[in-house]
């Protein structure tokens, strides 16, 4: 799709992936809707790229419809949704104090791979009602998944599995929406330079990107919004998900 003048909402779009995805996205000519839990970034963020922010918790599906429909009395039907809302907590299964309580599980599941599922079927709704372009194309859904999904590191049972829900669910939705035009990719980052890594030590970031094979150093919030961008102007690629990790191989620890 022409990303040009089309209304996008970007979750998680007040910090790291979101936020370089909600810029560039901008930079590209698309109106954008930041959505986020964190709504005074959010609006940092939309204010330097002349877009709007909007209060939006992802698990929640009164907050997520709120906020959709929210983004499109201003901008209209949003044609992409990128799901960067996402993050986890490192514990191993079965630890020194016992079993994982099954709520710490369960709180994981429920922001990537429910909070992504709730925001896809709301914003999906939207582009199938609206009007196909010239190429019968109505829409694009994205999730962020991680390379975790294939490499799970020890303590990182429930994240794993969240994202292996969505990577799953990629080829299955671009199936159930391809009879409307509307597509679903999905891309996997290795490890990034982002908030979510906390502020790593200069030594802690140097031994991590000394696992990376080339580039050897931690990835750009801007490689992967201009990614976002390919994903979205490509229009065959569809049921697929992208690693984007400069070939690096996740080790159990
Ligand atoms: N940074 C990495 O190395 C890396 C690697 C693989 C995958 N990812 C994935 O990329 C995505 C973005 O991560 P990031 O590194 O930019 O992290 P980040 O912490 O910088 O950004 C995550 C954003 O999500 C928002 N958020 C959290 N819960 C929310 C909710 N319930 N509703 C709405 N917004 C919510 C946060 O407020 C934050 O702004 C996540 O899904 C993460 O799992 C990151």
């Amino acid at each position: 799709m022409d990303i040009n003048g089309k209304a996008v909402l970007v979750t998680g779009g007040a910090s790291g992936l979101g936020e370089a995805t909600a810029v560039h996205l901008a930079s590209l000519g698309a109106r954008v809707a930041v959505l986020d839990v964190q709504l005074e970034r959010a609006e940092a963020v939309a204010q330097r790229i002349g877009g709007i922010a909007i209060h939006c918790d992802v698990t929640d599906p009164d907050s997520a419809s709120a906020a959709i429909d929210a983004a499109r009395e201003v901008h209209g039907v949003a044609r992409l949704l990128v799901n960067c809302a996402g993050g986890g907590a490192v514990r191993r299964v079965v630890g020194r104090d016992g079993p994982m309580p099954l709520e710490d599980f369960v709180k994981v599941l429920n922001l990537n791979l429910v909070g992504g599922f709730n925001m896809t079927r709301l914003a999906a709704a939207q582009m199938i009602a609206a009007e196909p372009d010239e190429q019968g194309e109505r829409g694009l859904v994205m999730f962020t998944t991680s390379v975790a999904a294939f490499e799970g590191q020890i303590g990182q049972a429930a994240y794993t599995a969240s994202k292996g829900g969505l990577a799953s669910l990629t080829i299955q939705l671009a199936r159930e929406f391809a009879q409307f035009g509307v597509r679903v990719m999905a891309i996997a980052p290795g490890i990034f330079e982002t908030p979510l890594l906390g502020n790593l030590s200069d030594e802690v970031a140097r031994s991590l990107a000394d696992g990376i094979p080339f580039p050897r150093r931690l990835g750009r919030s801007q490689e992967f919004a201009e990614l976002v961008g390919h994903v979205a102007a490509n229009r065959y690629l569809n049921g697929e998900m992208i690693r984007i990790d400069g070939a690096v191989r996740l080790t159990p620890r």
